[in-house]
């Protein structure tokens, strides 16, 4: 087969090349857009650079603009003009997105800035808001530490929810887990007084020690009399990990405590 060159140069096309900070898809999410991944800190994910369904990218290309927000760390949000003055949210992890888009089609009262790192998810629940109608999601893509630290004022959330975090396992993993005294002092300058933290996990040692940094800490009081954890809520559907946990035969734990 003959190889098309350029008439001018001779030259056989090259294949695009892409710096590292652009999008995979026109106008969509860049891979680390804060350049977190050369901070000197232990991150609670892994980069990874996973497949994207034709349906998740048509809706990462038509929809980012519209609803999907880089964590660049440059500038503090406004809240207020993103989502029309509703109470806000902040869901860390969402994975797909399934739960985030079924809590927030069943509360439009609340706004629901959703972070993830995870594109194929980012994708999908645009998606999922645009078939369900729903104006009060917003996609952030990077690191929560970083959208809390420089981008979100004081007191600007009205509830945090972490579903389902990764479990880091193994012992010299466990500095990676997300819930620790140093995370909850950073949400607690973001939250209302009165805010919920809602975590979930079917990781039986994570969920204690969730339990005992969240119970310890100054700024937060367990919703709980008992001082324990609390059944699941009928708001928080079964999210996609908690399935895969159920499956292997895990206990599911619910903690909700309120900053004070
Ligand atoms: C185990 S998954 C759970 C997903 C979903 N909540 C569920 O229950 O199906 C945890 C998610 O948290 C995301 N994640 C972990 N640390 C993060 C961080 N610092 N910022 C943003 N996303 C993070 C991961 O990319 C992953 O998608």
């Amino acid at each position: 087969m003959s190889e098309l060159r350029n008439p001018t140069t001779g030259q056989a096309p090259q294949s695009p090349i892409r710096a590292k900070s652009e999008p995979r898809f026109p106008g969509g999410p860049v891979a680390d857009p804060a350049g977190s991944h050369h901070e000197r800190r232990i991150r609670s994910f892994q980069p990874r650079r996973s497949r994207v369904t034709a349906g998740q990218g048509d809706a990462l290309e038509r929809l980012w603009p519209v609803w999907g927000m880089d964590i660049d760390g440059h500038r503090v949000l406004g809240l207020d003009e993103m989502f029309g003055g509703l109470p806000v949210v902040l869901e860390i992890g969402f994975g797909m997105g399934e739960a985030t888009a079924q809590m927030a089609a069943e509360d439009p009262g609340t706004g629901v800035l959703a972070v993830d790192v995870h594109t194929p998810g980012q994708g999908n629940l645009l998606g999922l808001a645009e078939r369900n109608g729903l104006s009060n999601i917003r996609v952030a893509n990077g690191d929560a530490i970083i959208l809390l630290r420089e981008m979100l004022a004081p007191r600007s959330l009205d509830g945090l929810r972490v579903y389902f975090p990764d479990p880091w396992p193994k012992k010299r993993h466990h500095k990676r887990r997300l819930i620790q005294p140093e995370f909850l002092t950073l949400a607690a300058q973001r939250l209302k007084p009165g805010a919920v933290v809602h975590c979930a996990t079917d990781w039986e040692p994570y969920a204690e020690q969730m339990l005992e940094v969240l119970s310890a800490h100054p700024d937060f009081e367990n919703t709980r009399d008992d001082g324990g954890y609390a059944p699941r809520p009928g708001f928080r559907p079964l999210t996609r990990f908690e399935g895969q946990g159920l499956d292997k035969g895990h206990k599911v734990r619910d903690l909700l405590f309120r900053r004070r």
